[in-house]
């Protein structure tokens, strides 16, 4: 038990929350860069009610729209020179993980005058790890990634088709603005991909991390059951506020640093993951359903007794159900069940991915992560060849 824990990030957590817009801006600034991603907060009405509030409270604001998913580093340099520009001193997020994450580093990037992609880990230390940020409101849309209260960011360089990660104190947002009627219109794919989302990040540290974390293991299967009970319900009726409501804290909770703490895991199914995202522009949450119970089928064999606790502890499988080795096969076989059940994709083939590219998938992770001994860090740590054999057993 050794661990330090820090998350400055003030979260306000209520239905109609976005009402309160205008009032926590004018606590951080006068002048605020609004960034959003497709439109869809300009269909559903959710960007004229976040205007309504800023205007009462007197902010004027410049907009940075169409951040796209998987957001490229070429949207950051876009909004961080409009900031600039503009005299902004506030970045508002509003929308989902991708204008979340771009609008983090956008902010950073402002006080950068080199390229902004130095500031993403990509096989090496970032030249440039970001000090000092404009003050960060997030106000998510959907609920999925856990960005609005943590401090970190992943973004693609489309170019060199990289997809990797920023994390750095000033990243932590200063208010997140969590407002579950904001995912009511959310669709049944995207709502069942956030559920894969937050699950998985709770699952990385569950099996990656190191041993003796009582505590920390509780934290993530109630967060997994949480997710399992209320999943199904946000992707059957989006409309059911209570379900969204449900499945939004348990976003919030999978990545704000509380199931992670002292864990000290890594995170190789998100690794391998941004690969496939970074070549094939795939929803993350969809590649993660894939990824994750190839994954955990290759680790089970190390560490059967975690995967049997997996098993047991969440998804119901009895104490005397075989052997350990079959009790965590059994886990693993409902919980991958249970994101068919949701509506996620469970097969490479289901993105439109081939077996061509494995080995450009495999080298790719390593070039973003590697350990010492150039393996992919988790439990087991993987070779570029275990890395190929668990893309490969989920063609
Ligand atoms: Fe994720």
């Amino acid at each position: 038990m050794k661990f330090e824990f820090y998350n400055p990030t003030r979260l306000i957590f209520a239905a109609g929350a976005l009402a309160r817009l205008g009032e926590v801006t004018r606590e951080q600034g006068k002048r605020a860069l609004l960034v959003t991603g497709g439109g869809s907060v300009k269909k559903n009405g959710v960007f004229d009610r976040a205007v309504a509030s800023l205007n009462a409270a007197g902010i004027s604001f410049v907009e940075c729209a169409g951040v796209e998913p998987n957001p490229r580093i070429t949207s950051v340099v876009r909004g961080a020179e409009r900031a600039r520009a503009e005299g902004c001193d506030v970045v508002i997020a509003l929308g989902g993980g991708s204008t979340m994450d771009a609008a983090k580093v956008m902010a950073a990037a402002v006080f950068y005058d080199g390229d902004p992609w130095d500031m993403i880990y990509h096989g090496q230390p970032a030249p440039h790890v970001p000090v000092r940020s404009l003050p960060i409101i997030t106000v998510p849309t959907l609920a999925a990634t856990g960005s609005e209260m943590n401090d970190g960011a992943v973004i693609t360089n489309a170019k060199t088709i990289v997809k990797s990660f920023v994390s750095a104190e000033c990243l932590y947002p200063r208010v997140a603005l969590v407002d579950p009627e904001l995912t009511l219109s959310v669709p049944k794919q995207q709502t069942a991909f956030g559920v894969c989302d937050l699950i998985t990040h709770v699952t990385e540290g569950y099996f990656n991390g190191v041993d003796g974390t009582p505590l920390q293991d509780r934290f993530a299967e109630g967060t997994v059951i949480t997710a399992m009970e209320w999943g199904p319900r946000a992707v059957a009726n989006g409309a059911d506020l209570e379900a969204r409501a449900q499945v939004q804290w348990a976003s919030v909770v999978a990545l704000n640093g509380w199931v992670q703490v002292g864990v000290n895991a890594a995170f190789p199914v998100h690794m391998i993951e941004h690969v496939l995202s970074a070549h094939h522009d795939v929803a993350h949450g969809a590649g993660l359903a894939v990824v994750n119970p190839a994954w955990m089928r290759f680790a089970a064999r190390d560490r059967p007794a975690r995967f049997a606790q997996f098993a047991e502890r969440i998804w119901g499988v009895p104490a005397t159900f075989g052997n350990e080795a079959a009790r965590a096969r059994e886990g693993i076989d409902r919980f991958e069940s249970f994101l068919r059940g949701l509506g996620c994709p469970t097969r490479l083939a289901e993105l439109g991915i081939g077996e061509s590219q494995l080995q450009r998938y495999a080298e790719d992770a390593l070039h973003v992560a590697h350990d010492r001994q150039g393996r992919l860090p988790g439990r087991p740590s993987l070779s570029k060849d275990e890395i190929v054999e668990v893309l490969r057993a989920a063609l």
